[in-house]
């Protein structure tokens, strides 16, 4: 089902405002180099991305607005962007957001079980995040890794051909990670 934001533009109260840091203002202007600028809409995902890192894994309306200023498009514009792509969290997740795919193939390899693991050690149903606010989790549509079913995202990095040993191991891995995993990061998460 579609995570719809609980915000609205018109009521923003309590939601903190966004500014893009240098180096997120440079990476921008980087993605927007890469298109024509009658195309400059092109660089929305990729701009949403960074938008999302910097604001601990979320898209706020503050930090959609922001999108839509740089580009010079509708706030709307932005939004309906937004709100279409699973990827994209239109409210506060963990530091750790677990997305399990639930697809045929995953789920004919056991991806249910997984999920049910994942549920039951941390207490969390899908679409939600645990009270220390280190996991969220997230039952994914296919995220085009069918062969090595199942599988999970969790930030940048695929994780295959999972059991329950492996999930509990990338569990407790995750718990003693400082860093927040994004999908804007490089390096093995
Ligand atoms: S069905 Fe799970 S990755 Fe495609």
């Amino acid at each position: 089902m579609m995570d719809y934001p609980t915000q609205s533009h018109s009521a923003t109260e309590g939601i903190p405002p966004f500014t893009f840091s240098e180096q997120g203002l440079a990476e921008c202007r980087t993605i927007m180099g890469r298109y024509p600028q009658d195309h400059g809409k092109s660089a929305l995902i990729p701009m949403l991305h960074v938008a999302q890192t910097e604001n601990d894994g979320w898209l706020s309306v503050p930090a959609m607005d922001a999108v839509a200023k740089l580009l010079g498009i509708q706030y709307i514009e932005v939004y309906e962007v937004a709100t279409f792509y699973s990827m994209f969290n239109l409210n506060p997740v963990g530091k750790h957001v677990l997305e399990v795919c639930h697809t045929v193939p995953c789920m004919l390899r056991g991806a249910d079980d997984v999920i049910a693991h994942i549920g039951k050690r941390l207490g969390i149903k899908p679409g939600e995040t645990t009270k220390d606010g280190l996991f969220t989790l997230k039952a994914a549509e296919c995220l085009g890794s069918c062969g090595t079913a199942p599988m999970l995202q969790c930030g940048a990095k695929y994780h295959e051909h999972l059991t329950i040993e492996k999930v509990d191991e990338l569990i407790e891995r995750l718990r003693g990670q400082e860093k927040r995993n994004n999908y804007t990061d490089r390096t093995e998460a």
